[in-house]
């Protein structure tokens, strides 16, 4: 276990290797995008300075154990798969909310890591995600216009000129949240609940159940009778722990910088900065302008980084971020997600991946087919349609074929629930069914069913590429 100093005032003291004129408040001094205007300013001092004395969520070894594991994706030799809620809620906060969603990343990762015959990365969008940028600063219902949801960590859902007041001890509950929330996803990774027999069993059960079951009945068949021979030969729960335990990490969008940074801390082993609110932190499309507030706090931690990449980004701004994130070209230290939307991928993203190719920069490539395919449907929800979703992953993997780059992952807005947020899949989710279930705070998720839909599409995918592969190598 690594030591974390305590308090990032004290933290100081030690010599960082981290990036020069770097400090944990150093975005104070540039335009910082998204964020909220805290009406009062000791109230706000007074959360942050509570934060920086509570311990650490994570500690700096998970992180770079996690960068480990991503520089393997980097390198073709694994696959990551990031899934969570758009937003997590304070009023949706239960332990069967976090159990179901662990299982069904398990769940999928067990089916993607047969498809792709590599580790799978199990990265959850969980135990931290609540800022959201919004594309207007206010919602207007019947007439009476409010400042938009900026999620459960600055204010509240509810449509009152109260609830919409951003609240700094709104930082100090997400915290709690999120400690409670890790607790429990460690204790399900280590003690015994990802064993890899009940994840089949449980796949076997989606199966049966599934309106398209011939369609998956094939390699859930397969995986089984891979995890009997195991078993046969003696490999089980009991004789080997990569059967009965998981690594799981924890990531969000590093938006709301006060708690980041009052997150952060010097890890006491290598003297580098780690924001230690996750393992993983990623900046969004929004937010994502090389001189802005949200680059500058994000170069100088240590963690893995994401940037979302969105039909605006320029090459130029990759190679810029790319510089300034990594100007050592560590693997596994950034994952571009990349989320053009299934109509725009196929022509936006071969040259992002031209360029970084040519200027010899390691990335992990994800695709995120959820933000750039939102639509409003008839009766005025927020949705998105399941083919679109699967459309835009086939996009993304048939660029990365084409270029001689590696389709590293994927990353899911989901739910373990059987919400009715996004339309399609084999359960046939219409327009007129979107009322039934729909609980998000934010975007529309995929529900559990549909997620592993995908994911068994995604590892007949990858199954194929892969023999294909294997078979042009041994015919030459
Ligand atoms: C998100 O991931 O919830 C998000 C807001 O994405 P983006 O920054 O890509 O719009
Ligand atoms: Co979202």
């Amino acid at each position: 276990m690594t030591a974390i100093q305590g308090s990032s005032v004290a933290a100081t003291q030690f010599r960082s290797s981290s990036a020069a004129d770097w400090t944990p408040t150093s975005w104070r001094g540039r335009p910082a995008l998204q964020m909220p205007v805290y009406p009062d300013a000791t109230v706000l001092a007074g959360a942050e300075a509570r934060l920086r004395r509570y311990p650490p969520l994570v500690f700096a070894g998970e992180a770079r154990k996690l960068k480990t594991a991503l520089g393997k994706v980097a390198n073709g030799e694994a696959f990551l798969l990031q899934g969570g809620d758009c937003a997590e809620s304070f009023a949706d906060f239960s332990a069967n909310n976090i159990r179901d969603m662990f299982r069904v990343l398990l769940q999928m990762a067990v089916v993607l890591t047969y498809g792709a015959g590599v580790p799978v990365v199990k990265l959850g969008r969980m135990a931290g995600q609540f800022a959201k940028p919004r594309s207007s600063n206010v919602e207007k219902i019947g007439g009476v216009e409010l400042p938009s949801y900026r999620g459960d960590n600055v204010n509240g859902f509810e449509f009152t000129p109260a609830a919409r007041i951003p609240d700094p001890e709104r930082m100090v509950q997400a915290y709690n949240q999120s400690a409670a929330t890790l607790n429990l996803l460690r204790a399900f990774a280590q003690g015994g609940y990802a064993d890899l027999h009940e994840v089949n069993r449980w796949n076997l059960d989606f199966v049966r159940n599934s309106p398209a079951s011939e369609r998956y009945q094939d390699l859930a068949a397969r995986l089984d009778e891979t995890l009997n021979f195991m078993a046969a030969c003696g490999l089980n729960s009991a004789t080997t722990p990569q059967i009965a335990e998981t690594d799981f990490f924890t990531s969000h969008e590093a938006l709301l910088l006060q708690y980041e940074e009052a997150l952060t801390r010097v890890d006491s082993t290598t003297g580098d900065w780690y924001d230690c609110s996750a393992h993983m932190i990623w900046i969004g499309d929004r937010t994502r302008q090389p001189d802005g507030a949200h680059v500058e706090f994000l170069r100088g931690v240590r963690n893995p980084l994401g940037f979302k990449c969105g039909p605006s980004l320029s090459i130029d701004d990759t190679l810029k971020l790319i510089d300034v994130l990594n100007p050592d070209n560590e693997a596994g230290r950034i994952v571009m997600i990349v989320r053009m939307g299934a109509d725009k991928v196929a022509e936006k993203l071969p040259p992002l991946v031209r360029a970084v190719k040519k200027a010899g920069k390691s990335v992990v490539w994800s695709c995120d087919p959820m933000h750039g395919n939102t639509e409003t449907a008839s009766n005025g929800r927020k949705t998105r349609n399941f083919d679109n979703i699967l459309k835009e992953v086939k996009e993304f993997f048939a660029v990365h074929r084409a270029e001689g780059t590696h389709a590293g992952g994927v990353h899911f807005e989901m739910t373990g629930q059987e919400v009715t947020e996004c339309i399609g899949g084999a359960t046939h989710i219409t327009v007129d069914n979107l009322n039934e279930r729909y609980e998000t705070q934010c975007d529309p998720r995929l529900n559990a069913s549909q997620a592993l839909e995908l994911a068994f599409l995604l590892a007949e995918q990858l199954k194929s590429e892969r023999l294909s592969v294997k078979k042009a190598r041994s015919s030459v």
